[in-house]
């Protein structure tokens, strides 16, 4: 590399940090002391690698001209000498190696102490299961009228740590927020733990990271950070159970849910059994539907319940094959579950 091209790899090295600002999945800025130090280190070690390259290719370019321009001729072979300076230079050479090697191994191991744990006990654990092609998140409490259970969103205070238990309900699932933390695996059989915390409020995406079948593409998140306040809110509004129908289509509705759907699905206080699929009690609050692949819409709702397939072929859902007025009922009722 001439001492040209070193200058104008610098910016071409960060010009896609740029660019990655405003996506959903970028990890060069992150919003949480589980992921702040990490970063810094990123951009720590990126450069101490960039000084280190300049450094031993500037050397070596100034040491090629130096002889040239003394007009020194090297001969086929060089003979290996002690004496005239040399051995100075290897000592630099691995001395000024060793400092930079020490300083990134130390940096690094420390930054994984600091992110391993959190810095305060947590105030509050979410359990949550990835399965294809989706995710689980259950709070538990004490209280059993306070439990209960979403999917494909976590939501969190912020400015308190959070635990997040991690199991698998089929295959190796990788549960990863890069703004708040790293990639942890969701492993049948055993349960790995994590934390986040979010400094600021917003809603963070996530993904499933390590390949897990036909829709991995298609088992996103989010984790939604609001005020200590706005996230009670929501939790209290979650855990209370389904509202009771009040037209007589979504009492039709209701009606289909429990013949078609409850095999599968839970709706608190309606049917309880289904476990397999996501807990419907308010999937009218959800801002997405099928792991984030659609909108919650009306129309993409109803989509999806009469061919999910379609939308995401190879899930587990299958199709239930309503007739329209049933498929209509049942989509008037799901909405009223806010
Ligand atoms: Cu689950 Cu990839």
């Amino acid at each position: 590399m001439s001492r040209r091209a070193g200058a104008t790899a610098l910016p071409l090295m960060l010009a896609p940090a740029a660019a990655h600002a405003g996506a959903p999945l970028q990890y060069l800025t992150t919003q949480g002391p589980r992921a702040d130090p990490a970063t810094v280190l990123l951009w720590g070690l990126t450069a101490i690698s960039v000084v280190v390259t300049l450094l031993v290719s500037g050397l070596v370019v100034a040491g090629v001209l130096a002889r040239r321009a003394r007009g020194v001729r090297e001969p086929a072979e060089v003979p290996v000498l002690s004496g005239g300076g040399g051995m100075r230079w290897l000592g630099w050479g691995v001395g000024l190696t060793m400092v930079a090697l020490v300083v990134s191994t130390v940096w690094t191991v420390a930054v994984i102490a600091q992110v391993n744990g959190p810095p305060r006990p947590s105030t509050l654990t979410i359990d949550v299961h990835g399965a294809q092609w989706w995710w689980r998140a259950a709070y538990g409490n004490p209280d059993p009228r306070l439990r209960f259970e979403t999917a494909n969103e976590l939501h969190i205070p912020v400015g308190s740590p959070v635990r997040v238990r991690l199991q698998s309900e089929d295959v190796i699932h990788s549960f990863w927020a890069p703004a708040l933390t790293g990639k942890t695996d969701t492993i049948p059989g055993r349960v790995n733990e994590t934390w986040i915390e979010a400094t600021r409020p917003g809603r963070y995406m996530g993904q499933c990271t390590e390949y897990c079948g036909l829709e991995h593409a298609r088992m996103a998140f989010f984790v939604q950070a609001d005020t200590p306040a706005a996230y009670a809110a929501w939790a209290r509004a979650q855990a209370a159970p389904a509202g009771a129908p009040r037209t007589a289509e979504a009492l039709q509705g209701e009606q289909v849910f429990e013949a078609h759907c409850a095999q599968c699905h839970t709706v608190r206080g309606v049917a309880e059994r289904g476990r397999k699929g996501p807990d419907l009690t308010h999937v009218a609050s959800r801002p997405t539907l099928a792991a984030g692949a659609l909108p919650n819409t009306v129309a993409a709702l109803g989509g999806w319940i009469s061919d999910p397939q379609a939308i995401k072929p190879g899930n587990h859902m299958p199709t239930p094959y309503l007739s329209g007025p049933d498929l209509q009922a049942v989509v008037a009722y799901l909405e009223t579950l806010k």
